[in-house]
């Protein structure tokens, strides 16, 4: 079959990794774990599921790595934090695996973001002794009151003051991560995402506004960027050469869904040069428009501009909705991949859809669904294609 979109569908390969094609499902939070944050056969079957129509790449939902410093940002969140956890997301890799994609699970931990729910009357950690101006996100649908019995007004979960980390306390955040990485690889993942994206304690360091640190923590972009490079050592030597390892990046978080770095590229610039020669094998790129960055004085993508300060490769995202689209980030020297959320979700059978070429009537993400899916959630494409084949690199 002659390709509709030749870059997209080639095979690449990504660190260690041969993807089947530059189609990686973006992480998308569904908090469908059990209580305990072992991962059920829910979260398999919505995986395999998504696999099978045709992913090269699956990033997982982000996944708590550690109990210790209130990693946990969700109620119904899963973990990598202990051999219960090893073995849900087991069958979730072994699912994936049988429909030919490969599977990164991505490590998260909430910072100062994370829901109180979780922090059990402790407060949550961060760059330094700051307060988040948000509130808990994905919490405001009447399916989710209904699904964790609440009736009236949903109650608005503003995020506590939270305290600095210790460097001491840095090394042992940053070991846990490790730790979380050598289970994520024991149940079956073919390597990690360390999420420094989106407003999550990797973030808070990245970005000046919530590092005010005065230490060799905080206080210039190298000295920004030391700890999201300290876990990825760790995590390197915990897991060895032979797994991918993702940082992701943003401007932008779930309690900030405007923030810009302050000097635009030239921020991005800086933190590109800082991962250079770093443990991580990618970077990840997360906006809600992959060609945005912010900056009055640039119209270069972010991702863009880090792929080439960084020299590593991108998996860049946001509103990348068909093939047209995946394939300009992929020539346009912004990304290597694309990462594909809400329309994958949508769409289990997207990556299909798009090698068809055949025009599709894509329907909108909706957000009732963003907790706890029914599982048989997603909308078939016409085709007609039964059980589509896809060849293995
Ligand atoms: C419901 C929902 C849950 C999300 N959960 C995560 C997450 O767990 N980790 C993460 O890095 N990004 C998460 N994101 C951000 C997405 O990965 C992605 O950046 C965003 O949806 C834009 O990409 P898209 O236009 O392809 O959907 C989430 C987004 C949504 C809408």
């Amino acid at each position: 079959m002659a390709e509709a979109f030749p870059t997209l569908l080639s095979p690449v390969k990504l660190g260690p990794l041969t993807l089947r094609n530059r189609i990686a499902m973006a992480p998308l939070t569904r908090q469908m774990a059990h209580a305990d944050g072992t991962p059920t056969h829910e979260m398999a079957a919505y995986y395999g599921r998504r696999a099978r129509g045709g992913l090269g790449l699956v990033i997982t939902e982000g996944t708590y790595e550690q109990d210790t410093f209130q990693s946990r940002a969700y109620l119904s969140q899963p973990g990598i934090a202990n051999a219960t956890h090893v073995e849900g997301w087991k069958q979730v890799c072994d699912a994936v695996h049988a429909r030919g994609a490969q599977i990164i699970i991505q490590l998260m931990h909430g910072g100062r973001v994370s829901d109180p729910r979780c922090l059990n009357g402790q407060p949550g950690v961060s760059a330094s002794a700051t307060q988040s101006p948000g509130w808990t996100l994905y919490t405001d649908t009447d399916y989710e009151k209904q699904i964790r019995n609440i009736a009236g007004p949903w109650p608005k979960v503003t995020f506590p003051p939270a305290r600095a980390l210790t460097v001491a306390e840095l090394h042992a955040v940053a070991d846990g991560f490790a730790e979380g990485a050598r289970r994520a690889v024991e149940a079956g993942a073919d390597g990690v995402e360390v999420h420094g994206a989106n407003g999550y304690l990797l973030w808070q360091f990245i970005t000046p506004k919530t590092n005010l640190r005065t230490d060799e923590f905080g206080g210039s972009p190298e000295n920004n960027l030391r700890f999201p490079r300290l876990v990825g050592e760790k995590v390197r030597a915990a897991i060895g050469p032979d797994k991918l390892i993702v940082l992701r990046l943003s401007q932008d978080g779930v309690d900030d869904f405007v923030g810009a770095w302050p000097g635009g590229v030239d921020y991005a610039r800086a933190v590109g040069a800082a991962l250079k020669g770093s443990a991580y094998d990618a970077l990840h790129w997360a906006s809600f428009n992959w060609k945005d960055n912010r900056d009055p004085n640039s119209d270069r993508p972010m991702a863009a501009v880090l792929r080439e300060a960084s020299g590593l490769p991108m998996i860049c995202n946001g509103g990348i909705a068909d093939g047209p689209a995946a394939e300009e980030a992929l020539t346009c020297g912004a990304a290597d991949v694309v990462a594909v959320g809400r329309p994958i979700f949508a769409h289990p059978d997207w990556p299909y859809i798009v090698r068809s070429g055949q025009p599709y009537d894509w329907l909108p993400f909706d957000r009732k669904y963003v907790i706890q899916p029914p599982l048989d959630f997603g909308l078939h494409y016409p085709m007609g294609l039964e059980d589509p084949e896809w060849p293995l690199p």
